[in-house]
């Protein structure tokens, strides 16, 4: 069977009609959440962190944040489609129609927490002409970085072709100053096997994340932080940032991209 990945953009690829077919799909909803799940436990977050999700889509994964430590979060994903199913099913983030390949479009030190749930392995493409997929690769990571605040923890469950494809993105987290590794579960299933990247914004101890499994480590070696604004909160940045993309058309809130459907600010 054809990877997703290998046969159109994620945009293209995630129409209306696979949109519904991907979120109606109970074995999916069951994939999903099993693997949302594993990600928080791999992170031991708090609860009530801010957390990014990203390639929400419909909002599978998100709910899992929202149910599981009643986590407050914002979703990004580049599929129209998707994120329309995910208003029509009231979910409970911001979300943002955005590529992760050109950024993580928030304020530094925005979020306590990142998680992708079967996304990051679309970096891995060039699915247009020009496009790079080890520039996008060191774009994401290096905004992902920046968009937490020091300490914050990611876990990104995916899906590589090959060990090369893990390697890139391997390399693209480390370099970006990350520390952390891969956690591999079911190893010997061809079938189950899961890939989890966790990752810490700085250097990580052994009481910061579960890292049993991890199969890499090392230390952060970036130093730069850019400080945060203390007059604003994280809830009034998220509002204003929603707003100054919208005005700038680099970004379609979808509170706009979907007329007539009603959006209530969460953060
Ligand atoms: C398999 S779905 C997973 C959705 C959700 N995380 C879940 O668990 O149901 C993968 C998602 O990644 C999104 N995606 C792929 N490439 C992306 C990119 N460059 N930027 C943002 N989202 C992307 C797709 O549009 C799709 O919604």
């Amino acid at each position: 069977m054809s990877r997703p990945e290998t046969s159109a953009p994620p945009e293209v690829f995630y129409s209306d009609v696979e949109s519904k077919k991907y979120t109606s799909s109970s074995r999916i909803q069951h994939i999903q959440a099993s693997m949302t799940l594993r990600a928080l436990d791999l992170l031991s977050l708090p609860p009530h962190q801010h957390i990014l999700d990203i390639g929400c889509g419909s909002g599978l994964s998100g709910e899992i944040l929202s149910q599981e430590g009643d986590h407050i979060w914002a979703g990004m994903d580049i599929s129209p489609s998707m994120l329309g199913v995910a208003l029509d099913r009231d979910t409970q983030g911001d979300l943002f129609l955005a590529d992760m390949g050109s950024g993580i479009p928030f304020r530094a030190g925005t979020f306590d927490a990142a998680i992708s749930i079967s996304a990051i392995q679309w970096l891995c493409n060039a699915d247009s002409a020009g496009a790079d997929p080890k520039r996008r690769l060191a774009r994401f990571f290096d905004t992902l970085y920046a968009s937490l605040r020091r300490g914050g923890k990611v876990a990104c469950q995916f899906y590589p072709r090959d060990q090369a494809q893990t390697d890139s993105i391997l390399q693209a987290a480390k370099t970006a100053g990350f520390s952390g590794g891969l956690v591999v579960d079911d190893e010997q299933s061809k079938k189950n096997k899961k890939f989890y990247l966790i990752l810490t914004a700085g250097v990580t101890t052994a009481s910061d994340i579960n890292l049993q499994g991890v199969k890499i480590d090392r230390p952060r070696t970036q130093s730069t932080r850019r400080i945060s604004r203390k007059d604003e909160s994280r809830k009034d940045y998220i509002a204003r940032k929603k707003e100054t993309m919208r005005k700038r058309g680099k970004l379609v809130a979808l509170d706009s991209a979907f007329s007539g459907r009603k959006r209530r600010p969460k953060f």
